[in-house]
């Protein structure tokens, strides 16, 4: 029987412990496999030096197969390249990256550690889908092993232009890297062709038709999937979610006042400075919102040992003072920053209760928390989404206000014009959302890829 191997480098909590940390992938990836089932193959979160062999653990449908990372491995692949390279690079932020030689091979070792591992799982007629910038390596080190399954891949970040990519040393092999797969999805247009001119223009490669490139005898196709959200489940999960006790205390604490609500890991990548600038110059320069809003920003800490992210958490205390310092009083608190993350259900009923979901990154691949916002809704009194042009999910949620993240002034009026919004208004645009979001859930990305994986593989398989 033909099995599903989903492999990744984060793998979601398969307890249903989750606080909320783990970021879209994971919320993503799990939405879309709970229905049919798999195998999910990653990183058990665990870092030990001891060599055990991956442990194995089923729920529901799904078998989750997970190895722990050796320190080093853990310093050089995840903390090193994958996130003080390609995070940063992929993210539009050169300066911030840290790139070694030595961290380049420890990510080289950790692929191949994850490839020796799938060579005991794959068998003959598996469809194997590896997800984002930690396992690029990974499919052409399983065709040098052998195997000759189908082999798909889904980057759920951003992918950046040949003039960025260009500066990290040897930056070719990403690109011949993923030429190996049979089939690579991006997030959006713009990723897409960055990776079409990187192969046409940086490796002298060729683009035909049906989105195929090829380079020398190597063909792939590579097309735009957008990733989605379990659309026509969320509005129930936070209905669920306001019989909880951290709902409930939320609401009381309210009295009336509107909520504008950010959920983000605290990440470079999402804005969140420019963000806290925005809501300080509305307290300061609309006095009608003084006493009457309340912003809640959840943001769990996110790769904490990274430098970059230890220094953005000090920042980001720095500017939540300020604005505390500045505007609160001893019976309204017009910010709570929350160094931490909910449960999920408790999330979403906090989505439903805001009247503004303010999702502003500087980058995104897509930000599935601006369409959990939206499918969350109460069809007759939606909040209003404030979206940065620069996430992928502005492509398609087009009827959000939109702002460019770097434009404090424009996030302040984008979030002023939120609050002021008057009903008939609110129903339009988040109608139009919706219809997006019903017509392309997660289930529709998923069976999408898996067809087209399977569409451009089967003249191969037939002949193998
Ligand atoms: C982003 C990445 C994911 C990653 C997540 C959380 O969504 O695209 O691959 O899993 O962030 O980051 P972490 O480093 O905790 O896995």
């Amino acid at each position: 029987m033909s099995r599903l191997i989903v492999v990744s480098n984060r793998v979601a909590k398969s307890d249903g412990t989750s606080k909320g940390s783990e970021g879209g992938l994971a919320v993503g990836v799990m939405a879309a496999m709970e229905k049919d089932g798999g195998i999910w193959f990653g990183w058990s979160g665990k870092v030990d030096n001891k060599g055990e062999a991956p442990k194995r653990e089923t729920r529901g449908n799904i078998e989750y197969i997970t190895v722990n990372l050796k320190q080093s491995e853990y310093n050089q692949y995840y903390k090193g390249y994958a996130n003080s390279v390609l995070w940063p690079l992929f993210h539009q932020r050169p300066e911030l990256m840290q790139y070694s030689d030595a961290d380049l091979s420890g990510y080289l070792q950790a692929n191949r550690k994850f490839a020796d591992e799938l060579l005991n799982v794959i068998q003959p007629g598996d469809t194997i889908w590896i997800h984002d910038y930690h396992l690029i390596p990974l499919g052409k080190m399983l065709r040098d092993a052998g195997i000759r399954n189908a082999i798909g891949f889904f980057l759920h970040t951003p992918f950046p232009s040949l003039d960025l990519l260009r500066t990290v040393p040897g930056y070719q092999k990403i690109l011949k890297a993923l030429l190996h797969y049979d089939l690579v999805g991006f997030q959006t247009i713009a990723d897409h062709m960055g990776f079409c001119m990187g192969v046409s223009q940086g490796l002298g490669g060729e683009i035909l038709k049906n989105d195929r490139l090829r380079l020398g005898d190597r063909h792939c196709t590579a097309r735009v999937y957008p990733i989605s959200v379990e659309t026509s489940a969320l509005a129930g999960v936070a209905q669920a979610g306001e019989n909880t006790q951290e709902y409930k205390r939320l609401y009381s604490s309210l009295n009336d006042r509107k909520l504008i609500i950010g959920v983000d890991r605290l990440d470079y990548s999402k804005g969140l400075v420019q963000r806290f600038q925005a809501y300080d110059r509305l307290l300061g320069h609309y006095e009608e919102f003084i006493r009457q809003v309340v912003y809640l920003q959840i943001s769990p800490t996110s790769r904490g040992d990274v430098q970059a992210y230890g220094n953005l958490a000090k920042r980001i205390d720095r500017e939540a003072g300020h604005i505390i310092g500045t505007y609160a009083d001893f019976d309204w608190m017009p910010l709570r920053y929350l160094n931490r993350g909910f449960r999920r259900r408790t999330v979403l009923a906090m989505y439903r209760l805001a009247n503004v979901g303010l999702v502003t990154p500087l980058k995104d691949g897509m930000n599935l928390v601006a369409k959990e916002y939206v499918a969350a809704q109460n069809p007759e009194n939606p909040g209003v989404l404030v979206l940065s042009e620069m996430a992928g999910a502005a492509d398609e949620l087009d009827a959000a206000v939109i702002v460019n993240p770097y434009d404090v002034g424009a996030i302040t009026g984008g979030l002023a014009k939120a609050l002021n919004m008057p009903l008939d208004e609110r129903i339009d645009r988040w109608r139009k959302m919706m219809d997006v979001l019903e017509q392309h859930d997660i289930h529709s990305w998923q069976s999408q890829f898996l067809e087209d994986l399977n569409f451009v593989t089967a003249p191969k398989l037939a002949t193998a």
